[in-house]
């Protein structure tokens, strides 16, 4: 135990109740003697999906099946995010269609969970007009699955598991994972950050990290069973450790990760600029493991935007960042999250993205449309710029960004690159460079799980064509 940690870990027997839990469920379809499957369908970012990954674990410790749609599914769970309007009408509208899987199959039991699950308005929302949902459960409740799972289906009663909590940290749960070359592994959850537009730190609670010996442990068993590329996932993991009172860093515990003898490679998200420097990119330059690549979200490029976003860095400490990491590593793929028409934002002031856009040379950005979240600090702002000027801008950052990537890819031209050979698209093979980015390529499937070397003979804005070398 770590005395000093200050977020509580659910106890083992905790956790064993939930496992006798998924036992009795399991013996209630046996008793029946009956098959179940089930549907999880996933929204939004890595998080959720390694979050499905564990619901998929539990669900198949509760003995069901997995299914590709939910029609005939006995249980649908829906993973959502609540990041921008759109993903969740998205899910609204998914949810209203699921009235009719459930008349063709009565016994069907429907579930909602992830960040829109940690919304009260969507929770009251559900319990009024969404009757045939059977469950919700917010995200510090998702190791409680087999539990929820159990009422529902002996009591036949709507559940909800949405209780504000501070949040706590499980080890252990089973996790069933989609791909047997890349893995996610969570070091930590939730955002202590209060970015001013942002819904995450509302529905995914306070930062709680994993402690390093479970990550550790974690990582020492995926690459022993084969896992070539692993993702370490949290939503600003240069804060990890913070809350264990160890002094251990993000930076300490990628050292120690790329210390497992192996082949494969590590990668990492999300950074924030402001918790992010020297000391991470000196380990990311040492270590080969380390994949040389940094999502590193800018938001916009203006000083007045980013103090109003809450971001604590301004322009030119964020190029300084920049300039000492392409200089540590001249490889580097660096990628970005910008916002558009953040509350106030003139079109000079959105000029200065563009400006910062150009003088950093993304590899790629995920550009988005700012989006109101109720609650957030941002809502309340005056918005004075119109929808059509946002899309207009938006257009703007876009061509922009297409136009860098491009010649960037170009760049690629002739170059020798090590890839890993990950599946196949069509005819051809889809690889990932050290740097994430797409490459296509003749060859035989038996590669696939390889790393290879590839010569770099084409390329347009979104991939890269190669030529395996023998
Ligand atoms: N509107 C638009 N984009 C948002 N993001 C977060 N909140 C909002 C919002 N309200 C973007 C940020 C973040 C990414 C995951 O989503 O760019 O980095
Ligand atoms: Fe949201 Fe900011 Fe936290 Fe990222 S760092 S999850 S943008 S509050």
């Amino acid at each position: 135990m770590n005395e000093n940690r200050k977020t509580p870990v659910i106890s083992q027997e905790q956790l064993d109740q939930q496992y006798a839990l998924c036992a009795r469920v399991a013996e209630y379809w046996r008793s029946r003697g009956q098959s179940p499957v089930a549907y999880v369908e996933t929204y939004g970012c890595q998080q959720n999906e390694a979050d499905s990954e564990r619901i998929r674990g539990l669900l198949s410790q509760c003995g069901y099946g997995f299914a590709q749609e939910a029609e005939g599914a006995d249980v649908v769970i829906m993973n959502t995010c609540a990041i921008r309007e759109h993903a969740e009408q998205r899910v609204f509208g998914n949810l209203g269609a699921l009235t009719h899987t459930k008349r063709r199959h009565p016994g069907q039991k429907i579930f909602l969970c992830g960040c829109m699950a940690g919304q009260t308005v969507v929770t009251d929302r559900i319990k009024k007009s969404y009757p045939h949902v059977d469950g919700v459960f917010s995200t510090h409740h998702l190791w409680q699955l087999p539990e929820l799972l159990y009422r529902v289906l002996t009591t036949g009663k709507r559940t909800f598991f949405i209780e504000d909590e501070a949040g706590s940290v499980a080890e252990g749960l089973p996790v069933r994972r989609d791909n047997n070359l890349k893995a996610w592994v969570s070091i930590m959850y939730g955002c202590n950050n209060f970015c001013t537009y942002c819904i995450v730190p509302y529905v995914r609670g306070r930062e709680r990290s994993r402690e390093p010996e479970e990550i550790l442990a974690e990582c020492r068993d995926l690459v022993a069973q084969g896992y070539k590329d692993i993702t370490l996932l949290g939503q600003n993991v240069n804060s990890y450790g913070k809350d264990l009172g160890k002094g251990v860093d993000f930076a300490d515990l990628l050292e120690q990760i790329a210390q497992i003898p192996g082949d494969f490679l590590i990668r990492f998200m999300t950074s924030h600029p402001r918790d992010a420097g020297p000391k991470l990119f000196d380990v990311m330059a040492k270590y080969p493991r380390i994949a040389k690549q940094l999502h590193l979200p800018v938001q916009c490029g203006n000083d007045r935007v980013l103090k109003a976003m809450n971001r604590h860095y301004d322009r030119a400490k964020y190029l300084e960042l920049v300039r000492y990491a392409k200089e540590k590593m001249p490889g580097l793929v660096l990628t970005s999250d910008i916002i558009v028409g953040f509350p106030g934002e003139t079109e000079q002031e959105f000029e200065d993205t563009l400006s910062l856009i150009e003088e950093v040379g993304y590899d790629a950005l995920f550009t988005f449309i700012y989006s109101p979240r109720p609650g957030t600090p941002a809502a309340e702002l005056p918005d004075p710029a119109t929808k059509a000027e946002k899309n207009t801008w938006f257009d703007r950052l876009c061509a922009l960004q297409n136009s860098i990537s491009e010649k960037r890819h170009k760049a690629y031209i002739g170059t020798n690159c090590r890839v890993l050979i990950d599946g196949t698209d069509g005819d051809l093979l889809t690889a990932r460079t050290e740097g994430g980015r797409l490459v296509r390529l003749a060859g035989s499937p038996d590669l696939i799980g390889q790393f290879r070397h590839v010569t770099i003979t084409g390329s347009n804005t979104w991939s890269l064509i190669g030529d395996l070398n023998e």
